[in-house]
């Protein structure tokens, strides 16, 4: 049975376009791009401003500190990709929004084009994220001195769950957090190293005992490492 492949789009948006080139263009966000699994597009807002210093922010309203991102160029630069095709999600990335997680990035990667926003200075003109803004993201409870870091962060672990992306499906989906369990230890060539020995099981050959190690291993680790993570698998404890 073949499985449809659709390929994924991602514009994102960016005073800092060089920030990410490199990023976007190695190892398995390249490849996923030659394979025609995924299309990453980099927008430099500057691009956009009509402000003939190309400035892209300004002094904020009230007199507070810091600079704004201005509502012109980012409406600018959203209209003219919406003009092109419909997106399923307009992603600001801000560390006031709402925490990535994996499943998060589970349910991205099934979305055919993304629009991400990466955030600079002290914010952007709230009227943006009104009206254009459908998901705030961040990546956790620090601040950064932009998003373009968590726009990195996202496109990374969205494009790698999309099928096709990493060789060995299996690899994907046995990820820590994928279960909400942490991955189990793993190993490789020589069996002993300098006296440090791989766990014996794992020579055995022994399938079934192999699998049943590796998810008590699983268990022990989370347990020890990351007992919140094992509350997650009852549904109603989410809320709390
Ligand atoms: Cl999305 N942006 C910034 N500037 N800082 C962050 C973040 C985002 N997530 C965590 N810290």
């Amino acid at each position: 049975m073949s499985v449809k492949i659709q390929e994924m789009r991602i514009d994102i948006i960016t005073v800092l376009p060089e920030m990410l080139e490199g990023f976007v263009n190695q190892s398995i966000l390249a490849r996923a791009q030659k394979k025609g699994l995924v299309e990453i597009y980099l927008h430099n807002l500057r691009d956009y401003t009509k402000d003939k210093h190309r400035r892209v922010d300004d002094y904020p309203f009230g007199g507070f500190a810091g600079m704004v991102m201005q509502c012109q160029p980012i409406d600018d630069c959203i209209s003219r990709l919406k003009a092109e095709r419909h997106y399923d999600h307009v992603i600001f990335t801000t560390p006031d929004g709402e925490q990535f997680n994996q499943s998060m990035a589970n349910e991205l990667s099934l979305a055919e084009n993304i629009i991400i926003l990466c955030g600079h200075y002290k914010g952007v003109d709230y009227r943006i994220r009104e009206h254009l803004i459908t998901k705030e993201i961040s990546i956790g409870d620090y601040v950064l001195t932009g998003g373009e870091l968590a726009a990195a962060a996202i496109t990374d672990a969205v494009v790698r769950i999309v099928p096709g992306v990493i060789g060995d499906e299996q690899s994907a989906l046995s990820d820590s957090f994928q279960d909400n369990l942490l991955a189990a230890p793993v190993y490789t060539r020589p069996a002993d190293y300098k006296g440090w020995c791989v766990p014996e099981v794992l020579l055995s050959g022994h399938e079934a005992k192999i699998k049943e190690w590796e998810l008590s291993q699983s268990y022990e680790r989370t347990r020890r490492l990351r007992p919140d993570l094992l509350n997650k698998n009852t549904p109603s404890h989410d809320k709390d």
